[in-house]
């Protein structure tokens, strides 16, 4: 084995990745071109532009991370690769690009889950802290207890229980959400209010500036229907993982709190406020991004819109708070990790952090690069299945609803 380099390689969305890290422990590069400049007018991750713009940037993406970490390809030890969950097509793009790297140079490929790939962006970035050798004593010390991830983005809000025994991670869904994931309430929302894609950073920038006091949205606990028990629900997160026989009081659901703000829009007549700021932000072309000072808040969101958009906002990441701290004291674990694109939240991470001070709690998230996609998280997720032989088969495809275990 040569310093222990992995190349990680992720398109599961919008953003195709590259990076380079040193056994899990050291990120050497990290390249991310993102697609939100196409995406951005339909509101939306539109599939079909996500496979094309993949095929566009892979190439330039890859040789830039190699570039950024100033070796060729014969420098590495293997080729980690998200094989799902994502769109199909999108992880096609890299699941292709990866095992023709991987035939070509002779290194070996490894399939990484992306949402494990979230969970270890933390973990990554906690042995980046402690140094490469002694973040390998640290685990083969047994040093890390079972962690309750918290994995809440765009496709996502699942709760799982991550145990690391004999150097490799294993997972356990603990909670999931029964309809939409966190991230996708943040950008329906962000779309229903004439706010640019992806939702969550303007919202998160605008909350900043209104009264979390003024709407009361209210989540009710969620009640398994039978309908729904052993399956997955019908959404885009739904079949990764079943709802089979969760405790409900670990249960999410978004899908009703963006009712209810469609619902305030319609009774409030904020529906032509909302169409011309949207037109002000996208018309004739023109790309936008999300205010700083309570000023320029203004400029856009009359006061009322910015309650309410606070008052959104503080709803989420009470519910997200109390179902994850609930489910860590129900586990007994003294240990929480947050990822994934709403990770990325202000709010949410001064919150989380509060809360777990007061319980005496270890809480951790990535830094915000890392908190959306970035192949950094893939390339370190690839390390510990690297050093116990878990290598993909020829026959690796795609898996859009791949289940974390
Ligand atoms: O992890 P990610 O990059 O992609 C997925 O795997 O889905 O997450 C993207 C999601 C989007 O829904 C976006 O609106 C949300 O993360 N997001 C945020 C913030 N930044 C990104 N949500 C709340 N606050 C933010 N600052
Ligand atoms: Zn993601």
């Amino acid at each position: 084995m040569g310093r222990g380099l992995i190349l990680g390689i992720e398109s599961s969305c919008d953003e195709t990745a590259a990076a380079v890290v040193e056994r899990g422990a050291r990120m050497v590069s990290s390249v991310v071109a993102s697609q939100i400049a196409t995406h951005a007018r339909y509101g939306g991750v539109v599939p079909e532009l996500a496979s094309r713009e993949h095929l566009r940037a892979i190439v330039p993406v890859v040789r830039a991370a190699l570039a950024e970490a100033q070796i060729s390809l014969s420098d590495l030890d293997a080729i980690g690769v998200t094989s799902g969950p994502g769109l199909a097509g999108a992880l096609l793009v890299g699941i292709t690009y990866a095992k023709a790297l991987a035939y070509a140079s002779g290194l070996p490929l490894i399939a990484v889950n992306h949402l494990e790939g979230h969970i270890h962006a933390v973990l990554l970035e906690e042995r980046q802290a402690l140094g490469v050798s002694s973040a390998e004593d640290e685990e083969l010390n047994g040093g890390d207890e079972a962690a309750l991830a918290l994995v809440v983005s765009g496709g996502h809000t699942h709760l799982y229980l991550a145990r690391q025994t004999a150097g490799i991670w294993r997972y356990s869904l603990v909670g999931r959400t029964v309809d939409d994931a966190a991230g996708e309430a943040y950008d329906k929302v962000a779309k229903l209010l004439g706010l640019g894609y992806p939702g969550g950073p303007w919202i998160d920038a605008l909350a900043r500036f209104g009264n979390p006091k003024t709407v009361p949205f209210a989540f009710s606990q969620v009640k398994t229907k039978t309908h729904l028990e052993g399956r997955a629900p019908r959404t885009k997160a739904a079949s990764t993982a079943p709802i089979g026989k969760l405790d409900p009081r670990f249960l999410f659901s978004f899908s009703g709190i963006k009712t209810a703000v469609l619902r305030y829009v319609e009774l409030h007549g904020l529906r032509a406020e909302a169409e011309a700021r949207y037109l002000r932000l996208y018309g004739e072309g023109r790309a936008a991004n999300p205010p700083l000072t309570k000023e320029d808040a203004l400029g856009l969101c009359p006061q009322g819109t910015l309650d309410l958009i606070a008052s959104f906002q503080h709803a989420v990441v009470g519910d997200l708070m109390k179902k994850t701290f609930r489910a860590a004291e129900a586990l007994g674990t003294g240990r929480i990790l947050v990822t994934g694109g709403v990770a990325a939240n202000k709010e949410l991470r001064e919150r989380f952090a509060a809360e777990a001070g007061r319980r005496g709690m270890r809480m951790a998230y990535p830094t915000l690069k890392l908190s959306t996609d970035n192949a950094a998280m893939i390339a370190a997720a690839a390390w510990p299945r690297f050093v116990a032989g878990e290598f993909a088969t020829e026959g690796l495809s795609a898996d859009p609803s791949l289940a974390l275990r």
